[in-house]
């Protein structure tokens, strides 16, 4: 089915817009406790890298997993709730480190859930940005780089659960 998968994003370019990211967020929260809520699975790598890269003292890392997808490219627009976070976030300062935002469909749903357990601020923080799909509006606060509408896989995005493990953004042809 796959015919070939394309670079779009190489490990250079990927780790440089990272350190960029990181270095900003360490600035906007100096001597402040950061929770980074990582949305399972896709933006594991993305997060983890991230979190590396922050020097700020106070990072908590935790994970939470919806998904929308109902067929391996399309979105269904629905959200199914799998896993909910397991720190208490209330008056914490929390950013939501997400792979892709398409839709805006999944940040929005997971900005309401996060907002109504009344953090102390609460950001979000995506890698890709397809910003001609969108359909809900959402500020996004740190964008890595915003791509065409290409489907993408690699560093944490799948197909069919597959190629997350690529360490570039690639795209399918
Ligand atoms: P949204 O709700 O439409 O914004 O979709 C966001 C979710 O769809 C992301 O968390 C990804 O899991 C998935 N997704 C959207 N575009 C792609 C893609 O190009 N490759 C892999 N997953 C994608
Ligand atoms: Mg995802």
């Amino acid at each position: 089915m796959i015919n070939k998968i394309k670079t779009l994003i190489d490990e250079e370019k990927l780790n440089e817009r990272i350190s960029e990211i990181a270095k900003k967020i360490s600035n906007d929260y100096i001597n402040e406790e950061i929770v980074l809520v990582c949305i399972l699975k896709g933006a594991t790598y993305f997060a983890i890298d991230l979190s590396k890269k922050i020097t700020n003292d106070n990072i908590i890392i935790d994970f939470m997993k919806v998904s929308s997808y109902g067929s391996q490219t399309e979105s269904s627009g629905k959200i199914n709730f799998k896993l909910d976070l397991s720190e208490n976030i209330e008056n914490k300062n929390v950013i939501i480190v997400e792979d892709i935002i398409d839709t805006g469909i999944t940040l929005n749903y997971l900005y309401n859930h996060l907002i109504s357990k009344n953090p102390k601020s609460l950001k979000l923080c995506v890698l890709l940005d397809k910003k001609e799909r969108r359909i809900q509006d959402i500020n996004v606060d740190y964008i890595g780089f915003e791509i065409e509408n290409k489907f993408v896989v690699g560093y944490g995005l799948d197909y069919d659960e597959k190629y997350r493990n690529l360490p570039y953004i690639g795209y399918i042809e």
